[in-house]
C-alpha cells in the first residue's frame, strides 16, 4: 500500500516527471538502462544467496524502481519498502511492484526504525538531499547489513550531459521563442477574426521569426536530441501549428505555450539538481569518513563507465555493517 501520510516538500520538478513518466516516458522501465548499473547491482544481490532470513531492501529516493526490480530478480522473496519524495514515483514503483511497500517522504526523514534493513540501497538518488543523508541510510542498516549506493559523479558523463541540458533550456528562453510565438499566433487569430491587421499580424511575425531561427541554432550547434530533444519538440510542435493556424483557437495555444513552458522549467529543475547533487572526490572522502566512523567496512569503493571510451558517470559503494 502506498502511505502518503506526508505530502512531498521538496522536488516539485520530479513529481512533475514522474507525473508525466505514467503511462509512457525514458524511465517507464525503471531508470537509466547502463550495463555498468545492472551489472553492479547484480553483484550486490548476487552475494545475498548465501544470506538467507536477511531479506529487507529499501530503495531509498527510489523512482519507480530501477533498484527494486534489479533486487527483485535475485531476490523475489524478499520485502521490499521504497521512498521518495514524489508521491507519483511512489504511485508508479506500487503499479509496477504491487508486492512493495511505498512511501513518500524525504531520505532525510524516513518513517522506519533503526537497524531495520539488510539492504540499505541508493542508485542516484540519496544525495539530491546532499551527502550528508548518508547519515539517515546507515541509521537504518541492520547488523551485517549491507549499504550499496551509485552516486551521481561531479564532472561524470552524466553531469556533462545535465549541464549541457541546462545550456540549451536557458538558450532557449533567451529566444523568448514562447512568448513570441504566443503574440503571432494571437495576431493570427485576430486577423482570420476580422479583428486584428495585416501589419500586427506580420509585425508579430517578424519579431518571432528568429526566435525560430534562434532554435535552429541550438539544435545545430548542441545536436538534435539535447535536453532529450525539447527544443525539437517545441520546433516541431510551433512549426505544426503555425501552418495549420486556423486548425486551432487562442485558449489551445495558450494552454499549449502554459504546459510548455511549465515542462520547460521543470526539466531544467531537475537538470540542475542533478548538478547540484554530484560529489566530487572530496564530497566522496567524506561519505567515506562518514561510513568508516560508525563501524561499517568498505567493501567497494569505485567508478561505473559508460560508452565505448568508458567514460566514469556514477560512485559505486558497498558498505558492510560488522
Ligand atoms: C534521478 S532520479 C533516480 C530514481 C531511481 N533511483 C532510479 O535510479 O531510476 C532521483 C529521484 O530522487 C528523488 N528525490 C529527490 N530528492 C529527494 C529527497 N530529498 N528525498 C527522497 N527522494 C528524493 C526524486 O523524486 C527522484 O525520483
Amino acid at each position: 500500500m502506498t502511505s502518503s501520510t506526508q505530502e512531498p516538500s521538496v522536488s516539485v520538478d520530479w513529481d512533475v516527471y514522474w507525473r508525466g513518466v505514467q503511462g509512457n516516458g525514458e524511465h517507464q522501465n525503471g531508470g537509466p538502462e547502463e550495463t555498468a548499473l545492472s551489472e553492479f547491482w547484480e553483484s550486490v544481490f548476487g552475494q545475498s544467496l548465501a544470506g538467507v532470513g536477511r531479506n529487507r531492501l529499501l530503495d531509498l529516493a527510489c523512482g519507480n524502481g530501477a533498484v527494486t526490480g534489479h533486487a527483485m530478480k535475485i531476490m523475489p522473496s524478499a520485502q521490499y519498502y521504497c521512498v521518495d519524495s514524489s508521491f507519483s514515483a511512489t504511485q508508479e514503483l506500487q503499479k509496477r511492484y504491487p508486492q512493495s511497500t511505498c512511501a513518500a517522504a524525504d531520505v532525510l526523514q524516513t518513517p522506519f526504525i533503526s537497524g531495520s534493513f539488510h539492504y540499505v540501497c541508493s542508485q542516484f538518488g540519496i544525495e539530491y538531499a546532499g551527502w550528508e543523508a548518508v547519515g539517515e541510510a546507515l541509521r537504518l542498516l541492520a547488523p551485517q547489513g549491507t549499504l550499496a549506493l551509485v552516486l551521481h559523479m561531479h564532472c561524470g558523463a552524466i553531469y556533462k550531459e545535465c549541464d549541457q541540458s541546462v545550456r540549451a533550456i536557458d538558450a532557449i528562453k533567451e529566444t523568448s521563442v514562447l512568448p513570441l510565438a504566443s503574440a503571432a499566433f494571437s495576431a493570427g487569430f485576430a486577423l482570420n477574426a476580422g479583428s486584428g491587421s495585416v501589419a500586427d499580424f506580420k509585425a508579430a511575425e517578424k519579431s518571432f521569426t528568429p526566435a525560430v531561427r534562434g532554435l535552429e541554432a541550438i539544435m545545430r550547434e548542441m545536436g538534435p536530441n539535447v535536453a532529450t530533444g525539447l527544443p525539437q519538440q517545441l520546433y516541431r510542435d510551433i512549426s505544426y501549428m503555425y501552418r495549420n493556424m486556423s486548425a486551432y483557437d487562442a485558449k489551445e495555444v495558450a494552454s499549449w505555450v502554459e504546459g510548455m513552458a511549465k515542462e520547460l522549467d521543470a526539466f531544467r529543475g531537475r537538470m540542475s539538481s542533478m548538478l547540484d547533487a554530484a560529489l566530487d572526490g572530496s564530497t566522496l572522502s567524506k561519505v567515506i569518513d562518514l561510513v568508516t566512523a560508525q563501524g561499517v567496512s568498505i567493501m567497494r569503493q569505485d567508478t561505473l563507465t559508460m560508452g565505448s571510451n568508458q567514460e566514469p558517470f556514477a560512485w559505486a559503494l558497498v558498505c558492510k555493517r560488522d
